[in-house]
């Protein structure tokens, strides 16, 4: 299989050409030939025009790439190595959906051959890919597992918006279902990952280790934000409290705020799921999950109360909220829980006005039904700075006085603006 992918004659295929999918499939045609597929025609049409429908990359980062881009499934029966890395959303129980990857299993699977791989990069729970997407290919192939093919598991760890941290700088796991594909899929991603491949022992393994990533950073970040509604009702802000603590060398540097995206809200979900399946009842993981959810309704509610300690009525005052994105200096909107603020403040019937120099406004009117405006126009009782992207660390006390009213009130979720607020009342987590 290796020998056959560096010399050309096998091709490899990427299914779902998203935030994952389309830089490794471009990675990979630096080296070898790759066919990019997506069921949505319209992202095929833009890449082949050298477009990342997604914003991350450039039209340099497709420049001298062998890559054929299709929405046909047909044209997958050449490929002999299929990756595929659709995504893996929650429902509206915040259960795993998996249709979308089990159907990408299904296309790979009627194109299916003896003596080819397949290997997963989607993020899943432990055991996902043998007792879901592996019966799924057989049934659809006719091919037996192991003996007829190989599968692999291979999680992604890249960053949207983090131009340190690409691709080839991350080391990256990788497993297969039998000694000799788990060294062939390990050789295969040697080809482009120069940080290097950590060999995990089974597929079951390198799926633990990406939703053990996540659920880590979610449980520390739900920490954080528990110890600052605590200290909120002490006076004391907590970012000075992080501060402080964080002189000593072995205190863990999270910080509190919204936990939004396809990640780190959306994994420990997976884990939840499997474990309750398996008969055990998450606490830890469960709690953090709670905690980190209930943060938008959280800080609205703070505004709300603050906006009403300044002696204003609350129906007739307006709220600016900056930031609409999951997380700072990207333009996915997906899963951002600053609707959350949003949802929460219209309960209190506040009118709000949302700006966000990167949101797409048609993609947020089509997800969320919030309508967003270009600029800040009037006085506003309270300011939520949500996100804290880049041109937002920049402003000045001036930009926000002249933006509030009469004792308007500066809500900083991230706490960009701490210590420089010096004549408007100033909160944060
Ligand atoms: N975005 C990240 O930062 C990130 C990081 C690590 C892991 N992951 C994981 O990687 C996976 C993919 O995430 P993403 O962010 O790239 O998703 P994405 O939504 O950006 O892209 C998914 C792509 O798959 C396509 N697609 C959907 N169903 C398909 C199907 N049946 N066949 C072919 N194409 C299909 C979509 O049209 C889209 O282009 C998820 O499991 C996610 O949890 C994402």
């Amino acid at each position: 299989m290796y020998k056959s992918i560096i010399n050309k004659q096998g091709i490899i295929s990427v299914i779902g050409l998203g935030y994952v999918g389309l830089p490794i499939a471009l990675e990979f045609a630096k080296h070898v030939k790759v066919i990019g597929f997506d069921i949505k025609q319209d992202r095929i049409d833009m890449m082949r025009r050298n477009i990342d429908p997604s914003s991350e990359l450039e039209p340099k980062d497709f420049e001298g790439a062998d890559i054929f881009f299709t929405a046909d499934p047909e044209d997958l029966k050449r490929a002999t190595f299929h990756i595929i890395a659709v995504p893996t959303p929650i429902d509206e129980h915040n259960l795993p959906d998996l249709s979308p990857i089990l159907k990408a299993s299904e296309t790979v699977g009627k194109i299916l051959k003896k003596g080819d791989y397949v290997v997963y990069e989607s993020t899943v729970y432990p055991g996902c890919t043998e007792e879901d997407c592996v019966p799924v290919l057989e049934k659809m192939s006719g091919l037996k597992y192991i003996d007829d093919f190989k599968v692999g598991f291979s999680p992604e760890r890249i960053n949207p918006g983090d131009k340190q941290h690409s691709l080839v700088n991350i080391i990256k796991v990788t497993s297969g279902c039998d000694p000799e594909s788990a060294e062939n899929i390990a050789k295969v991603y040697e080809l482009i990952i120069k940080a290097g491949v950590h060999r995990a022992s089974s597929l079951k393994v390198a799926e633990a280790a990406k939703i053990i990533e996540n659920t880590q950073r979610d449980v520390n970040i739900a920490l954080m934000n528990e110890l600052s509604v605590i200290f909120d009702t002490m006076g004391i802000n907590t970012f000075e409290v992080l501060e402080a603590a964080g002189t000593k060398w072995n205190f863990l540097r999270f910080i509190p705020g919204l936990v939004g995206g396809h990640c780190i809200g959306v994994d420990p979900y997976y884990l939840l799921h499997k474990a309750k399946q398996l008969g055990y009842h998450a606490r830890m993981i469960n709690s953090g999950r709670a905690i980190n959810d209930g943060m938008g309704a959280y800080v609205a509610e703070k505004t709300v109360k603050l906006i009403i300690s300044k002696e204003k009525e609350i129906t007739t005052s307006r709220v600016l909220v900056m930031g609409m994105t999951f997380k700072e200096d990207v333009t996915d909107i997906r899963n951002s829980r600053v609707i959350d603020i949003l949802d929460e403040l219209s309960k209190y019937n506040v009118k709000y006005n949302v700006i966000d120099p990167f949101a797409d406004h048609h993609e947020v009117k089509n997800e969320y039904n919030v309508d967003m405006v270009d600029a800040p126009s009037g006085k506003y009782d309270a300011i939520i700075v949500a996100v804290n992207h880049k041109p937002y660390t920049e402003l000045d006390e001036t930009y926000f006085s002249d933006l509030l009213n009469n004792n308007g009130i500066l809500i900083d979720i991230k706490g960009i603006y701490r210590n420089k607020m010096k004549n408007i009342t100033y909160w944060s987590l």
